[in-house]
């Protein structure tokens, strides 16, 4: 038995983050079906477009793909974030075409979002069109610990405005990953706050970069001292968690359940 529990300690956090990873992929955090009503035409464009996407994404990433003939074009993305590893991403194409298909189908414009990757086909064509329309709001129900708040928030705005400045920059490809750390005085431990913003890949680094400041613009308005925060449209997000929640996450710094806690959803501008 005694020997058993340091094997354990070593193992608890792995399975952790083993079962952290799958929801993550497969767990839609929104889903929004929009203009009722296809025609047959259509709706076989929109099969075509997303059995084009599925292997193509689940391949490298991103993928864009159009179907049928005027008035039944269809245009489509897929993108799953950098960072993410390649059985998670196309295990998270994979769900989202599986959603759409069944929670959207007769939608002729239809967006799903989840952690790692996100799907999305309308009738109009919008690539290449940055998108800050829908607006999906996460927030932390509870407000930072063991830190002064509003450090906190100097911090968290100083590292987001970075995020948002490095997102901008091309040699990024529409992923900016940052971190920063305060606190720790008084023999306090310091908290670490990790910051991301991502884009679809269709539009420029200048768009991603203003996209996401756009995102980290809207923190203050929701989510001021809040442990952690997302904002996100159709062509960016923008996120901050005091717990790792981007790639390479390091076995020792597993998400902590307590940190990631419960989030509200605010959904805005809804097109
Ligand atoms: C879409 O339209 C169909 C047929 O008109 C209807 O049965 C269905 O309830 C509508 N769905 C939504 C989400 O409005
Ligand atoms: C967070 O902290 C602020 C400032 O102290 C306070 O006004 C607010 O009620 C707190 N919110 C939560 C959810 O604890």
């Amino acid at each position: 038995m005694a020997s058993s529990s340091p094997l354990l300690l070593l193992v608890l956090p792995l399975l952790l983050l083993m079962a952290a990873r799958p929801s993550a992929a497969v767990d839609p955090i929104a889903t929004d079906c929009s203009k009722n009503g296809t025609s047959a035409q259509t709706q076989s464009s929109i099969d075509a477009v997303l059995a084009s996407l599925v292997p193509r994404t689940s391949a490298s990433y991103y993928a864009t793909a159009t179907a049928g003939k005027s008035p039944s074009t269809i245009y489509g993305l897929a993108q799953c974030r950098g960072d993410v590893p390649k059985q998670d991403c196309a295990l998270c194409i994979a769900a989202a075409e599986q959603e759409l298909s069944s929670s959207c189908r007769g939608s002729v414009d239809a967006r799903v979002f989840y952690d790692y990757c996100l799907l999305r086909y309308s009738d109009a064509n919008f690539l290449g069109l940055p998108d800050t329309g829908y607006t999906l709001i996460l927030l932390n129900t509870q407000n930072a610990t063991g830190v002064d708040l509003a450090a906190f928030d100097r911090a968290q705005t100083k590292l987001m405005s970075r995020v948002a400045a490095e997102a901008g920059e091309a040699s990024r490809k529409g992923l900016a990953t940052d971190t920063t750390k305060l606190g720790g005085g008084g023999g306090a431990a310091k908290t670490t706050i990790y910051g991301l913003g991502w884009c679809t890949r269709d539009i420029t680094a200048a768009d991603c970069g203003l996209c996401v400041a756009q995102a980290v613009a809207e923190f203050p308005n929701y989510c001021r001292y809040r442990r952690g925060c997302r904002v996100i449209y159709s062509s960016c997000m923008a996120r901050y968690e005091v717990y790792p929640f981007f790639f390479p996450i390091d076995g020792s710094e597993a998400p902590d359940q307590d940190q990631a806690g419960h989030q509200d959803k605010i959904i805005l501008n809804h097109p």
